[in-house]
């Protein structure tokens, strides 16, 4: 154990900030290239602070740490420093699958350890580490006499932003759980967000504040307790308290990741990297791809879930979904409404689900065995109606039955409102929890535990939020957790910035299963869907997920042959991915490279304004010739007028020295394939 030395430039902004002119210590330090660094101290009260500053300049100003319990004097002041150690890391891993193949995890740590210098004399040690793009910290607590049981009541952590700027967030704790669209705000006006929130801040760097491998804690919300002030703000636990922890614990890692602009905050690899590796093992049985869905006529209300004349999971129309996909290279279909227990009010009454009985009209043996004769597998449907006891009573076999019939994917959901998920104690008591209360988090990981055991991946609507824990679960491949697709098909639809908003907020938590490719651009009434038909296809770029879904319906399709192709053509798993420019909200280009393949894939997506983007195209292999297939909005298309399908689809030779530039319509996107000529 060393001390470290105080740097000179992190003394000077101790000296300057009253806050901390009586701080011991302070110890600091910085990140591998020098771009962030953190210090740490005591005040004269004995609080412990943290700063985090980027190039010298501050981000975060001195901030408080601690917690409150239920039962005991909470831990905030009369500490001391104890000690400090620092490490250094770097190493490359690899992803089973991705937007990278390869990922470098390169960091500092700082570990200091505090002691109160009161009679219960608790110990623990907060953990730094320090990024060129960010830092990540937690609290670690080893096993000691006054802790053997603990009860959070609230964490008391802060994070105080050193300047005002823009902030997109979502509110925490109403009804729509994390289905609400950003707000973009003064930072200084947040109230309750959940967390990713991404904030520009007034000199324009880029600021992600998000909580990594969320395990067997409460999920972190943030409220503004003052200027530009957060503050954690756990969720609550049913008839518990927030947290419970036996002997040694751990928090999750508390998230900044800091970047000059909107891109840069996307390629951060630091919340994949915070998390531990691969706990399952072998990944190699799944197959990263596309699917096609009986779906969207039961989202537009013309086909139910629920038995009767109307229900979509009937035997003919899974083949006819099954013999579209097999003539588009779709590997994939997810059939919803296959199983008992819709009939009725299934919305947060999900008792009768039974995730192993089929309806009659519905033969699973003939279609799992149809299916496979045409290379397709069927996608399993568990819908939890929020009942999570009574799924966690059937899951093992539910997971088996899927395995059995060929899925690969099971997709599941927890409709109901947020705060109403049901827990049944071995007692038979009845608790109603919230999706990222410690018990949901940890239910979550007991269902990629049990998928795992019948090599099934799965893909959760209504989830928890994405904390990178697909790197440590790699079968849990995608997930919901925010308005997808399906929202176009209702009154109140999702704005033309909404995916320009989620790439850099929503989409730090990892894969989101928005459903993209509705080429018809029609909800339910025959409504319109604020997008042209070159946005839809951006989509299948711009918004990543290994399982990608081919959101309309086959008649759908049959009308758009020429689009069709760029989503019959389009991977879903990537060797590299890059963020060509973009601005939160405004617009995005991404590019990706097909893994294992020559071909590049571009997808661009602005919002209501029409607008031009340009870049270099030096990303593609320097000395080869490829073709640009490219799908861009036709010169009047708008997604207000009947010319939101106008698109032009054209070839033209490039190779990375060239230029390109698209112009995006209102509500419009461009697609490019590069085609490696061979
Ligand atoms: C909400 C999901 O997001 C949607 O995809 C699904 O069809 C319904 N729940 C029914 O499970
Ligand atoms: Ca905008």
């Amino acid at each position: 154990m060393r001390l470290m030395p105080v740097l000179g430039a992190a003394a000077a902004l101790v000296l300057a900030n009253p806050a901390l002119a009586q701080v011991k210590g302070p110890v600091s330090a910085a990140s591998p290239g020098g771009t962030v660094s953190v210090e740490f101290g005591t005040d004269g009260d004995g609080r412990a602070l943290y700063t985090v500053s980027r190039k010298g300049k501050p981000i975060i100003a001195p901030s408080r740490l601690g917690f409150l319990f239920t039962d005991v004097a909470k831990i905030d002041r009369r500490l001391e420093i104890t000690g400090t150690e620092t490490r250094d890391f770097d190493q490359t891993w690899n992803q089973p699958w991705g937007e990278w193949s390869s990922i470098r995890n390169r960091y500092r740590e700082l570990k200091v350890h505090l002691r109160e210098t009161t009679a219960l004399a608790r110990v623990f040690t907060v953990t730094f580490r320090l990024y060129d793009d960010g830092v990540g910290f937690r609290y670690e607590f080893p096993q000691q006499p006054n802790m053997a049981k603990t009860k959070i009541a609230d964490e008391l952590t802060e994070f105080a932003f050193a300047q005002d700027g823009t902030a997109w967030w979502k509110p925490a704790y109403l009804w729509n759980r994390e289905e609400y669209l950003y707000d973009k705000t003064k930072l200084s006006s947040v109230s309750t967000a959940a967390t990713p929130v991404t904030i520009k801040l007034a000199d324009g760097t880029h600021v992600a504040l998000h909580e990594a491998a969320l395990i067997d804690f409460a999920g972190m919300n943030v409220t503004r307790t003052e200027g530009t002030t957060l503050r954690a703000n756990l969720t609550p636990g049913a008839g518990r308290p927030k947290v419970e922890k036996t002997g040694a614990w751990n928090t999750p890692w508390r998230t900044l990741i800091i970047a000059d602009d909107a891109p840069g905050i996307y390629m951060s690899h630091l919340m994949l990297n915070l998390n531990e590796p691969n706990k399952l093992g072998d990944m190699s049985w799944f197959k990263p791809g596309k699917f096609a869905g009986v779906w969207w006529n039961m989202i537009k209300g013309e086909w139910s879930w629920a038995r009767g004349a109307k229900h979509g999971a009937t035997n003919a129309n899974v083949m006819r979904y099954i013999d579209f996909a097999a003539a588009n290279g779709i590997p994939n279909v997810l059939v919803e409404g296959w199983n008992v227990g819709w009939d009725g009010d299934w919305f947060g009454n999900g008792w009768d689900m039974d995730f192993t009985k089929p309806t009659e009209d519905f033969d699973i043996t003939m279609l799992s065995a149809y299916a496979r004769k045409k290379g397709v597998r069927l996608v399993g449907h568990h819908e939890t109606g929020g009942a999570v006891t009574h799924y966690d009573n059937q899951m093992d076999r539910s997971f088996a039955f899927a395995a059995k019939y060929g899925m690969m994917v099971v997709k599941t959901g927890y409709v109901t409102d947020a705060a109403q998920l049901e827990r049944v104690d071995p007692d038979g008591t009845k608790y109603r929890e919230w999706l990222e209360g410690q018990w949901m988090t940890n239910h979550f990981v007991r269902v990629a535990e049990t998928a795992y055991k019948y090599r099934v991946a799965f893909d959760s609507h209504e989830p928890v939020k994405g904390t990178g824990l697909h790197r440590t679960y790699p079968n849990w491949v995608a997930r919901e957790g925010m308005r997808g697709m399906e929202y176009n098909a209702w009154g109140g639809k999702n704005p033309p910035e909404h995916e320009a908003n989620i790439v850099f907020t929503r989409m730090l938590e990892g894969p989101m299963d928005f459903t993209p490719g509705v080429l018809s651009l029609k909800g339910e009434k025959d409504s319109n869907i604020l997008s042209t038909i070159a946005k839809q296809l951006a989509l299948y770029v711009v918004i990543y997920s290994p399982v990608q879904m081919v959101a309309d319906t086959p008649e759908n399709y049959a009308k758009y042959p020429g689009p069709m192709k760029f989503i019959r053509d389009v991977p879903t798993d990537w060797d590299e991915t890059r963020v060509l420019n973009g601005e939160v909200g405004d617009y995005v280009t991404i590019v990706r490279k097909q893994r294992g393949a020559e071909d590049w894939y571009l997808g661009a997506v602005g919002d209501e304004e029409a607008r031009t983007v340009s870049f270099k195209l030096d990303f593609l292999n320097p000395g080869s010739k490829y073709v640009a297939e490219i799908y861009r909005d036709g010169d009047d298309a708008d997604y207000r007028t009947d010319k939101r399908h106008a698109i032009v689809i054209e070839q033209r030779s490039v190779s990375a020295a060239d230029s390109m530039t698209l112009r995006l319509a209102p509500g419009g996107g461009a697609a490019v394939r590069f085609r490696r000529v061979k």
